[in-house]
């Protein structure tokens, strides 16, 4: 008889909101490894303010071993007012976030821009724009770039202070997030957008010539390049026209933010940042949800954990191959906000008001 697989994975809430959504987002977990037969084992860490609080670091040794010793990690989501006066390379954000990025070599990040039919009244953009909702998938290159490029620091030169930040890409890192954006694009609508700024950057030249010469091993997808600033205004023009976006680590930034806003519910969004390589039998990966810590609405049982939710989802396709499982999971949202259940983000006249819990445990039901 074989003995089902067991997922490895570490927990880390963190602050906010972490904890109310991760709580939905496990039972939800557990659930399905019930339903389909898998075995999963939770290992809770502490991470960002919460850990500074216990430990004096927002990532502690042990929060990393357990990382290490696990096949992927959830992670809730860190920061908050208490720890705004911090130093910004102490802040929870900067201090968790970025290490364990550049630790797991979490070099693509995936932000799905979903705007599902029912919800595109929350979207900031005209009706006819958005109507009958869209999705578009950012690919951001997540270790390279202006984020971690050195020299960066500082200094007082000739009676000034002078900051400097590198911006560097070598060719592999373009090449590897450029594979993979391809062969997630295979699988959608054939059609990625690389954006990038090459009438001004050497770093955006490189990229596209990258882009351009692995195009060629994969004849199915069209390519086509924007540069960033008019990207930023066709995202809004026409955001039906896009399937799949991939660019690097500052443009991403700002780019998936923009994206987020316009389907209006950040609430909504999951994430997954993947690494280089197989860890045992599976991809290693972070799965986040894309909004922050909110921690104004922390603790009233109002915050959205559908974006929690479907990053376990993304942790069960990409890490797990348990693509059915994942799919089962994203009908199981589009289920119940098309009964017209809606948390206090989504809501709309007509529509019914539930709690982060009653939300979780509908979504559970429609499994
Ligand atoms: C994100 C965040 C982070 C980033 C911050 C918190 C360091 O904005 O994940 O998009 O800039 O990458
Ligand atoms: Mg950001």
């Amino acid at each position: 008889m074989n003995l089902p697989l067991t997922y490895k994975i570490a927990v880390l809430t963190g602050d906010g909101i972490g904890p109310e959504v991760m709580a939905e987002a496990i039972s939800l977990l557990q659930r399905c490894a019930e339903l389909d037969g898998f075995r999963i084992e939770l290992n809770e860490s502490l991470v960002g303010g919460a850990a500074i609080d216990a430990t004096g670091k927002a990532l502690p040794e042990d929060t990393l071993a357990n990382c290490e010793a696990s096949d992927a990690i959830l992670f809730g989501s860190v920061g908050g007012p208490k720890w705004e006066r911090l130093p910004p390379n102490q802040q929870p954000e900067r201090a968790a976030l970025l290490p364990l990025r550049k630790h797991f070599n979490l070099f693509a990040n995936l932000r799905p821009a979903l705007c599902l039919p029912e919800l595109t009244a929350a979207s900031p953009l005209r009706p006819d724009l958005v109507l009958g909702g869209f999705e578009i998938l950012c690919i951001r290159e997540l270790t390279g770039g202006l984020y971690f490029g050195q020299p960066k620091g500082t200094r007082e030169e000739d009676g000034e202070t002078i900051a400097v930040d590198t911006m560097i890409y070598r060719k592999s890192e373009v090449e590897r997030i450029a594979h993979l954006a391809f062969r997630i694009a295979r699988t959608r609508k054939q059609k990625l957008v690389s954006v990038d700024k090459a009438n001004v950057l050497e770093n955006s030249l490189l990229w596209r010539a990258v882009l351009k010469e692995i195009a060629s091993e994969y004849s199915d997808v069209e390519l086509t390049h924007l540069l960033v600033d008019n990207a930023a205004m066709q995202f809004i023009r026409a955001p039906k026209t896009f399937d799949v976006v991939v660019t690097e680590n500052l443009f991403g930034d700002i780019l998936s933010d923009e994206l987020a806003m316009l389907t209006g519910s950040i609430g909504m969004l999951p994430s997954a940042s993947l690494g280089t390589g197989q860890h045992g039998h599976y991809r290693f990966g972070l799965y986040e949800p894309s909004g922050g810590s909110a921690p104004d609405i922390a603790g009233k049982a109002i915050a959205n954990p559908i974006a929690q939710i479907l990053s376990v989802a993304m942790m069960l396709r990409y890490s797990f191959n348990l693509d059915e499982t994942a799919a089962r999971i994203e009908s199981a949202v589009r289920k119940t906000i098309s009964t017209g259940l809606r948390t206090r983000d989504i809501w709309s006249e007509g529509t019914r008001l539930v709690s982060t819990k009653e939300m979780g445990s509908e979504i559970r039901v429609n499994l």
